[in-house]
């Protein structure tokens, strides 16, 4: 399925990877055929079209959603911000979210969100709330939402006193004896993630909304359908971290992200 291809970047090469394995459950997957683009970089007179959402359209209901949109190609942050009046009730009026549990989406890169939001739609992320909302949504919408969050900046609630340290020492190190790999390896040292792989930011995030997602990753329903673990080239990776982690780890960690800008 894998086209050969130039040499990438090591943010791509590392996703390379993850596309082979992702390859392997997921064989009809759009992208396949296609020069292999870095995601995120828009070459110029290159469209998004063999990674984008749209090249899924008119597929079967079953069918995976584009694993890999770019909606940095495509997506016009105007159009986003006029359509994203109806998600500031709950994520707040610049994606900066009051309720804990409601996760925030400013500064959150694009690339991340769009892919969520495809799998929100395609009932592979499961949330009663999330998902009419999504259901609606056309692939340029989700272009557009995702550019326009994107561009917002991230604030929120500062790291908690008691629990921050030990969750910074996690978050830098890991801890090779549980076999933990430092979050900051993917998630960068300001929780900035990585933009170009679409590795989620984490800076600012809702502590409570971190602990509950790490939870759904360690006990394997965070996405569901038969290869829940791979729904998208990169979730395999949590799915494996978050089941070494303890209660403590994952409030420790949480909390050290909640502070970080
Ligand atoms: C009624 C409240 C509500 C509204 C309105 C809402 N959301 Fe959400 N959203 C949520 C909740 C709750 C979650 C967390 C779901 C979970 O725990 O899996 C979420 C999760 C998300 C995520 C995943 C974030 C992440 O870090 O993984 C994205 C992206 C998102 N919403 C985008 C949107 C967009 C775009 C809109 C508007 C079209 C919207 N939401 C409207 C409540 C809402
Ligand atoms: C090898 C890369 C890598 C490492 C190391 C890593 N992550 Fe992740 N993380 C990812 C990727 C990729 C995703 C998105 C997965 C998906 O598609 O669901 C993610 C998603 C998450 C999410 C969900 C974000 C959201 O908005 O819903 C949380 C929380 C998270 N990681 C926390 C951590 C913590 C805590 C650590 C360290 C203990 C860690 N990660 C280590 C790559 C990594």
């Amino acid at each position: 399925m894998m086209t050969k291809r130039a040499p990438l970047a090591s943010a791509a090469a590392l996703l390379s990877v993850a596309w082979a394995a992702a390859a392997l459950t997921l064989p009809t997957v759009a992208h396949a055929g296609s020069p292999a683009p870095a995601p995120g970089a828009s070459t110029p007179g290159s469209s998004a079209s063999g990674v984008g959402p749209e090249t899924q359209t008119g597929s079967p209901a079953t069918a995976a959603p584009s694993l890999i949109p770019n909606p940095y190609a495509s997506g016009s942050a105007q159009a986003g911000a006029t359509k994203a009046a109806v998600c500031f009730s709950c994520h707040g009026p610049d994606g900066n979210s009051q309720n804990p549990v409601w996760p925030r989406l400013a500064g959150q890169n694009a690339v991340y969100i769009a892919q969520q939001l495809h799998l929100f739609k395609a009932g592979i992320r499961q949330n009663p709330v999330m998902q009419p909302m999504a259901a609606g949504l056309s692939d340029q919408d989700i272009d557009n939402l995702a550019v326009f969050f994107a561009a917002q900046t991230p604030q929120g609630l500062e790291a908690d006193p008691s629990y921050w340290k030990p969750g910074r020492a996690l978050y830098l190190q890991g801890e090779v004896k549980r076999g933990i790999p430092g979050c900051v390896a993917c998630h960068g040292p300001l929780g900035r993630g990585n933009p170009a792989a679409g590795y989620p930011a984490l800076e600012a995030q809702q502590s409570v909304y971190v602990v509950s997602q790490l939870q759904q990753y360690a006990n394997g329903t965070r996405y569901s359908g038969p290869n829940a673990a791979s729904a998208t080239p990169n979730s395999i990776i949590m799915f494996d971290i978050a089941k070494r982690l303890t209660p403590e780890d994952m409030r420790d960690v949480a909390s050290y992200v909640q502070g970080l800008r």
